[in-house]
């Protein structure tokens, strides 16, 4: 079988989560759960890096002892990840004894190759990246990244002998052209290697807070090279050589992959360093090192230490993980940065979800209900829809296997935007008022598999909605694995649920127009540039075809007359200001554009539903917004 062993950066404690961090075990996350889905071995590591200075001194800051502080870590980093549905499949923390253990033999073997001397080290050090810095690497003196002003630090160090790997390196890199993507970050780091590589200080002098070297423990190993190590210990580097050859040597195994996803900022660690290390060691290097990008606020780095943070948990609290997870994979192309606001997000929440994925569980369990009373039996394939599945499945597997998550999240929502169009044009409204009821189950059988393969599709990035759409249609056993999940289905039955709405639409904020005296300026055009919106504002507002079906004057009205429409799914009522313009008798049978997402009002005692959208001059006629041919009540209007 398959193996993918799959790791995250581990995180530092001295702050909780951030959107930032989030952003990469949600990732991480979505490339867990899409492997585990088409039926390949798992292994999805996350942990909390302890060793840093900072973590040392927020804990003091807290009045606790390091280790106290960081069990309390654990509890609230592990919180978060619940609570986004991040579903690892273990946990390591550097204060461990498996990871202790994987640290000091990683030492020993580079000790006994020769890769590790004592030195003394002089220059600058920021703590908050945990890093030595070059002089030519600052601005004004300060740390480029967070903007302080770094120690200079004089003391003895252990150096590891990076530079003897610079041939070997580009030698892999070259033998090995996915190693480091993407592509852009691999030049990055050739770029690096092709420089020359100097050695580097891999322990701090005077420092309780560490793993002590087994050389000369009044030494602890510098955080970095003690934290790359963590991706060995937690399969059982130094400890458990069964383990560890199951997950990193895989000795014999030809299908196999050890994947690490990290962030831009911490690559060089990761692409030159760690590999360094492990040529030292005599051990494998992993098959793929990805650096994603970062999420930014207002084009800046969300970063704690400059205050710019967004926390995870308040997209959770409104409307649970899947939303949020949605956007982070579906926004951001996966590699490049990518801006969080929360305009946007909610932007988005209406249009992918509450509009487009929402609305076709609506519209379909609702039909099944109403015209077959929730049971469904299965029919031939519609050959058109099941190849165009195949088509569409092939684009998910393929983005998934590059790491394209957005490609693959964009190739379900167009599968997503056909089925809905497949709903309008076969009409099942049409097909149960002509009682033509095998072509009624034919439609709803097949739309009801498309949405189920959407919702597979779906699932390692929206889990929970994704398990509530296959349980609202009936399916016990969503589990399955993609080449069971990924057949059109001809035979069985279901039983679907129509429930509450999965997304409810959010309206926009409202606006607080303040009366200013002052005659405004007329604007040199009527549609200034600043006022105009986006297709997203425009995409709010859900145009639909519909067909009068009643129409009759409002008694003591000069203008309104009071409607009954087909909207395809559902009949309405509405009341529309074109009396003066139409006898009510010449509206029905009509085929009229109307707005259906419209909040209902009462106009002379009478609740309408919608707005029929109509062209007047002012003060004259209304003249209704009419089609060529009429299309298909329910049709949208873009
Ligand atoms: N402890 C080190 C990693 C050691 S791995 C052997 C560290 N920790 S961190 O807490 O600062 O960052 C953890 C991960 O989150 C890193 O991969 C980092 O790049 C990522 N991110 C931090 N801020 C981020 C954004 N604003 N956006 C995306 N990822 C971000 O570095």
């Amino acid at each position: 079988m398959s193996r993918v062993y799959l790791t995250t950066a581990i995180d530092y404690v001295n702050n909780r989560p951030h959107l930032g961090t989030a952003y990469e075990k949600i990732a991480a996350d979505v490339i867990a759960r899409y492997h585990r889905l088409v039926g390949r071995d798992v292994r999805f590591v996350m942990g909390n890096d302890e060793h840093s200075q900072n973590v040392f001194k927020r804990a003091k800051e807290h009045g606790l002892d390091p280790l106290a502080y960081c069990d309390r870590m654990e509890q609230e980093f592990r919180e978060v990840w619940a609570r986004l549905d991040v579903s690892f499949d273990d946990f390591i923390r550097t204060t461990e004894p498996r990871h202790k253990a994987a640290v000091q033999e990683m030492v020993r073997r580079s000790l006994a190759a020769g890769d590790i001397y004592e030195g003394v080290y002089e220059g600058w050090y920021c703590v908050s990246c945990e890093e030595f810095k070059p002089e030519k690497g600052l601005i004004d003196g300060q740390c480029p990244v967070h903007r302080t002003t770094p120690d200079w630090i004089k003391e003895k160090n252990y150096f590891f002998k990076l530079s003897n790997y610079r041939d070997a390196l580009l030698a892999h890199y070259a033998a090995h052209p996915d190693f480091v993507a993407p592509e852009s970050r691999k030049n990055e780091m050739l770029r690096l290697l092709e420089g020359g590589l100097e050695d580097i200080s891999v322990s701090r002098a005077g420092q309780a807070w560490g793993i002590p070297l087994p050389n000369d423990p009044g030494s602890v190993v510098y955080v970095w090279y003690d934290a790359l190590i963590n991706y060995a210990a937690a399969v059982g580097f130094g400890a458990d050589d069964q383990l560890f050859d199951q997950w990193w040597t895989q000795t014999g195994e030809t299908d196999r992959t050890v994947l690490h996803i990290v962030g831009k900022d911490i690559t060089r660690f990761h692409c030159v360093v760690w590999p360094a290390m492990l040529l030292s060691a005599g051990l494998p290097l992993p098959t793929q090192i990805f650096g994603h990008g970062w999420v930014l606020l207002k084009g800046e780095k969300m970063s704690k230490s400059l205050g710019t943070v967004i926390d995870p948990l308040a997209a959770v609290e409104k409307f649970g993980p899947d939303p949020l997870r949605l956007y982070l994979t579906k926004e951001i192309v996966f590699g490049n940065d990518g801006d969080f606001s929360w305009d946007r997000f909610e932007e988005k929440y209406n249009a992918d979800l509450a509009n487009n994925l929402g609305n076709l569980v609506s519209r379909l369990t609702s039909m099944v209900g109403r015209y077959r009373q929730g049971r469904l039996t299965a029919t031939g394939a519609d050959p058109l829809l099941a190849e165009a599945f195949d088509a569409v499945a092939a684009q998910w597997r393929d983005a998934h296997e590059r790491l394209a998550l957005d490609e693959a999240c964009a190739a379900v929502f167009r599968w997503v935007d056909r089925l809905n169009e497949y709903i309008a044009a076969a009409a099942p409204w049409h097909l149960a008022k002509e009682n033509d009821q095998a072509a009624l189950d034919r439609v709803l059988w097949n739309a009801s598999e498309g949405l189920r393969l959407a919702a597979v599709m779906l699932s390692p990035v929206i889990p929970a909605s994704a398990h509530e759409i296959l349980v609202r249609l009936g399916e016990d056993a969503p589990g399955t694995t993609w080449d069971t999940a990924r057949m059109w289905r001809t035979t069985g039955n279901r039983q679907v649920a129509a429930k509450d709405a999965l997304w409810p639409r959010l309206e926009p904020k409202k606006e607080i127009v303040v009366s200013d005296p002052t005659p405004p300026t007329p604007p040199a055009s009527e549609w200034p540039l600043e006022s105009r919106i986006t297709i997203e504002d425009f995409l709010k507002i859900d145009l639909r075809v519909a067909k009068v079906l009643e129409a009759e004057k409002v008694p003591n009205s000069k203008k309104l007359v009071k409607l009954k429409i087909d909207l395809g799914s559902e009949q309405r009522t509405l009341v529309a200001g074109i009396a003066e313009s139409y006898e009510a008798d010449t509206l029905v049978g009509r085929t009229v554009a109307i707005v259906a997402n419209l909040k209902p009002a009462t106009l002379m005692g009478i609740e309408s539903n919608g707005m029929i959208l109509a062209a007047s001059a002012d003060g004259g006629k209304a003249t209704l917004v009419a089609f060529e041919d009429a299309p298909a009540p329910g049709t949208r209007i873009k």
